[in-house]
């Protein structure tokens, strides 16, 4: 066989047949799967991702930011492709992806080499990427929060509720309405260790039907840890860490800003379900350490962007409780809820879209307006249904935030 070097053998051949010959000429490579199929990680790069992703004008390059911890990790190949699709290779330069030939609007899966010394990983970041023509000014974006895949509390409620069915079927309203993108605020498993493999169910979900890209943040249920006695032997945040990449981010459709908040920041042992530590457990925390880089983060798009959309699980506002069972508890902890809130002032945040309560609200602090989105397959507050939200953008402004009725008990 006549050589030929990697990125001239990707651009000519299909990804199937690209990973094949991969484990012939490189032997180093670690993969997931012994299909030869990429694994779901994000050990180099951690945005664009599947949780995080990636909004470009055709032709266009779009920014990355690499892993603290995978900073010393060099990117051999990246290239972006669509599911049985050509493969569109990206050049790296300055911290951005350089697509070599524009790829034609649609939806991408991104793939990267990368290298440590002489390890070598073979990732994919599905949805991560989507391509555009150009930024429209009047569109459609969803909103969905609290798909909680392996929570048995409403298939009690109403018979044969299935989590995966509601939620694929929500997926497809989503496609039919031609939205933008979506954004999850959290909660999309429920207990470790099952689930260790729920938050991948929300994303095969997801990549299996989705024509959108989905910006998706950490609820306290896909951050709970397991263990006893001080312990920590499972935790679900830094599965979401491996395997989707950031948890706060910067991201961008045009000139509407996405900026993603995890606001479940609190250490492994106040995070254990199983722990003892009360009902103190489920509650929202963010740290002064994050509340500097958020603040950063936030004035970097402030003036540039004419709608600021931030999302984030639990409400930093404490005014609706969640109710569970007998017990009413206070969504957020002291720790950085105020501060939270002066940041939205401070930033000029238009919105701020959060879950936890299972329910329909809107409240304004300030200047920015609080829109709670309603659980999509799990048990609704009382009153409330199960839903998603479509919300239309006119000129940098949300004119409308559509309720639709999926299940009511
Ligand atoms: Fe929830």
């Amino acid at each position: 066989m006549e050589f030929i070097t990697r990125r001239e053998f990707i651009k000519s051949t299909g990804i199937a047949a690209a990973s094949a010959v991969s484990i012939a000429f490189l032997p180093g490579i670690a993969f997931s799967a012994s299909s030869g199929e990429a694994a779901f990680a994000a050990s180099a790069v951690i945005q664009p991702s599947f949780a995080a992703p990636a909004i470009a004008l055709s032709g266009q390059s779009f920014p990355f930011r690499l892993s603290p911890s995978g900073a010393r990790a060099s990117i051999d190949s990246a290239w972006i492709a669509s599911p049985g699709g050509k493969p569109f290779v990206l050049s790296v330069e300055n911290g951005h992806f350089i697509p070599t030939v524009p790829p034609p609007p649609g939806m991408y899966d991104l793939y990267l080499e990368v290298s440590m010394g002489s390890n070598k990983r073979f990732e994919k970041q599905p949805l991560a990427v989507k391509i555009v023509e150009r930024f429209k000014t009047d569109y459609c974006f969803g909103a969905i929060s609290d798909v909680h895949f392996g929570d048995p509390r409403i298939s009690s409620m109403i018979k044969d509720f299935s989590v995966e069915e509601t939620f694929k079927k929500e997926i497809q309203i989503l496609n039919e309405n031609q939205i933008e993108f979506c954004v999850c605020c959290g909660d999309l498993s429920f207990l470790p260790p099952r689930s260790k493999k729920e938050i991948i169910d929300y994303a095969d979900a997801l990549t299996s039907a989705a024509k959108f890209p989905t910006f998706t943040v950490p609820g306290n249920h896909d951050g709970y840890t397991s263990g006893a006695g001080g312990k920590i032997n499972f935790d679900t945040l830094a599965q979401w860490t491996r395997s989707f990449g950031v948890l706060d981010y910067s991201a961008s459709y045009g000139d509407t800003a996405i900026l993603g908040v995890n606001t479940y920041n609190a250490s492994p042992d106040k995070r254990n379900i199983f722990g003892g530590l009360g009902e103190v457990v489920d509650s929202g925390y963010v740290t002064d350490e994050q509340l500097l880089s958020l603040d950063a983060m936030f004035a970097e798009v402030k003036q540039t962007s004419k709608l600021k959309i931030a999302l984030g699980h639990h409400n930093p506002t404490n005014t609706v409780k969640d109710v569970n069972g007998p017990f009413e508890i206070v969504p957020f902890t002291e720790t950085g809820r105020l501060e939270l809130l002066s940041l939205f002032e401070k930033q000029s945040i238009d919105y701020f879209f959060c879950g936890h309560v299972h329910g329909i609200y809107r409240e304004r602090y300030a200047n920015t307006e609080i829109v709670t989105v309603p659980t999509a397959a799990s048990r609704p507050a009382d009153g409330h249904p199960v839903a998603i939200y479509l919300v239309k953008v006119s000129d940098g402004k949300i004119t409308d935030i559509e309720t639709v009725k999926i299940a009511e008990l």
